[in-house]
């Protein structure tokens, strides 16, 4: 006959304001790797597939379950006004389940680093035994501030004592409550209501059930955890900053292992919400976050930070930021360059220096190599824009699109004023304000036409070093152009032009 499966519930708390964070931001809504405090406590316990998840929320409570509802809105908040204690918290919590049978795993909010196989074991140990209360234990380097496992002469579990209510001998023990416990319910229920506040902080201690289980002859449990590291807590931004460096080690491995390789694995920051294909090469100093992906053989950094974005096979990031951006295969960003949302950057498409991208298609193999800002653009296949282009795209109230064609080539210095359309070949001679379409195949000028006034700097600047050098080359000793000789007069020159200036080479000459 097959046995029903297990009711499991899964209590988070959730509800302490963690004073010695000095922070506006309830504790367990501080960021690390890529999720909260919680959340990271709430994916560990994900794969048990708890048929109810309950978070106790108090400080800030009304942030916590606006997080909640982003990230886990399967979870129910519950509200404990005033924090009288880890066993109150519990309390209140089941009061939220009354149907909850079955086994209750009970994790505090602050513990990141604690891993999904870790509750599972304990969870499977605490099933398998038929146990009323089993608690994940660690021996640690330093207990200070913990509840400690008191054991009998026989090695089992007598009761869990808090530092402060703990006897010297007591304090001795390095063996201590990781803050993360599987119950029966119905065993749970009953204790909770046996708890009393008569202890040092006065509050009703989670902790206490063990003795007071272990006293009505029930079996109570504790399981070990491999790896004392998963069970630290996280008081204060010290220890923050000390666990986000034990997560980057812990995903930085996890991923060299994989055959994904760090360069500087010290310098190298990745979300645990990213994925990297095997052979992504990561070159120091590098942040990639959020929802990243890099493909395989993409080299990334140094110097680079990804938030939200896809790097394509064998695309190269060098010393870029980049922000909800598509960067395609073997497309090649930076050195120095920003991408926005919604930058998307097709195959052998090139992003160069000093150049920012948002809400822009830029086609395969085109190139914006340097100096330029691309706002709400198209830009077709195998196009060049030239150097120091600023795609015009706000007038003030609305944004406009730009629509470069494919193979089009426009001039260094261009301004392209949103909506404006350039098609297909088209060319545009450099220093152009585009303000009118460029049909598909024609050169479009947009300048002032250019004016010489021969002579002005002898005679307006006498005297200065510059007009010593005019004088020079007019006498022919001049460092260069001695095609062009200083005049004398004050002669303007070039107005026989009808268009501002037939474009010449080097109109479009910036790849
Ligand atoms: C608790 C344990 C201690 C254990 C340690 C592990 C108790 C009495 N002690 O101590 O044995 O070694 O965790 O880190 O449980 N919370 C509420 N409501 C409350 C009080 C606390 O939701 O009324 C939450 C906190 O937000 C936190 C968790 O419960 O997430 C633990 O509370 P905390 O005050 O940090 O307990 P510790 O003193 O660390
Ligand atoms: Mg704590």
């Amino acid at each position: 006959m097959s046995q029903p499966p297990h009711l499991r519930t899964v209590v988070v708390l959730a509800a302490g304001e963690g004073k010695r964070m000095k922070s506006a931001l309830p504790k367990v809504l501080h960021p690390l790797l890529g999720r909260t405090l919680v959340g990271h406590v709430l994916s560990a316990a994900a794969p048990l597939g708890a048929d109810r998840t309950v978070v106790v929320v108090g400080h800030g409570a009304d942030q916590v379950r606006a997080h909640l509802a982003e990230i886990a809105p399967q979870a129910t908040p519950v509200l404990q006004a005033e924090q009288l204690g880890t066993g109150h918290a519990v309390r209140i919590a089941l009061d939220a389940v009354p149907e909850a049978t079955g086994t209750v795993v009970v994790i505090n909010g602050d513990v990141p680093l604690l891993r999904p196989e870790t509750v599972g074991a304990l969870v499977e140990a605490h099933e398998r035994e038929g146990a009323a209360a089993t608690v994940l234990a660690a021996e640690v380097p330093d207990p200070t501030g913990l509840g400690r496992i008191v054991r009998d002469a026989d090695g089992r579990l007598q009761q869990i004592v808090e530092q402060r209510d703990a006897t010297p001998a007591q304090r001795e023990i390095r063996e201590i409550n990781a803050g993360i416990y599987a119950f029966d319910a119905v065993r749970l229920r009953d204790a909770l209501g046996k708890l009393s506040t008569d202890n040092e902080q006065g509050e009703e201690y989670l902790t206490d059930v063990f003795g007071l289980l272990r006293s009505a002859g029930e079996p109570v449990a504790v399981h070990v955890a491999a790896d004392h590291v998963e069970t630290l807590g996280c008081n204060d931004r010290v220890e923050l900053a000390a666990l986000r460096r034990l997560l980057r080690d812990r995903v930085n491995e996890a991923w060299m292992r994989t055959g994904v390789s760090l360069l500087d694995p010290e310098t190298t920051w990745i979300d645990v919400t990213v994925a990297l294909d095997r052979d992504a090469v990561v070159d120091q100093n590098t942040q990639l976050q959020g929802a990243t992906v890099v493909g395989s053989g993409a080299v990334v950094g140094p110097d680079v930070t990804l938030v939200d974005t896809v790097v394509g096979q064998g695309a190269t990031v060098v010393r870029s930021h980049a922000v909800g951006a598509e960067i395609g295969p073997k497309a090649s960003v930076g050195p120095y360059a920003y991408l926005r949302p919604a930058a998307r950057l097709a195959e052998k498409a090139k992003v160069g220096t000093f150049v920012e991208v948002k809400n822009s298609e830029i086609g395969a193999g085109s190139k914006v190599p340097h100096l330029t800002y691309v706002g709400d653009a198209s830009i077709g296949e195998q196009s060049n824009i030239g150097a120091a282009t600023v795609f015009v795209n706000y007038d003030g109230v609305h944004k406009h699109r730009t629509v470069i064609g494919s193979h089009a080539r426009t001039g260094a210095d261009n301004m392209f004023v949103a909506p404006v359309v350039v098609g297909d070949g088209a060319y545009t001679a450099a220093g152009s304000v585009i303000v009118d379409d460029v049909p598909a195949g024609a050169m479009g000028v947009a300048r002032a036409r250019q004016r010489n006034i021969e002579g002005w700097v002898l005679k307006r600047r006498a005297g200065t070093a510059a007009a010593e050098a005019a004088e020079r080359a007019r006498r022919g000793e001049g460092a260069v152009a001695p095609g062009l000789p200083a005049s004398e007069g004050e002669a303007i020159h070039g107005d026989a032009e009808p268009v501002g200036g037939a474009p010449g080479a080097g109109d479009t000459a910036t790849e």
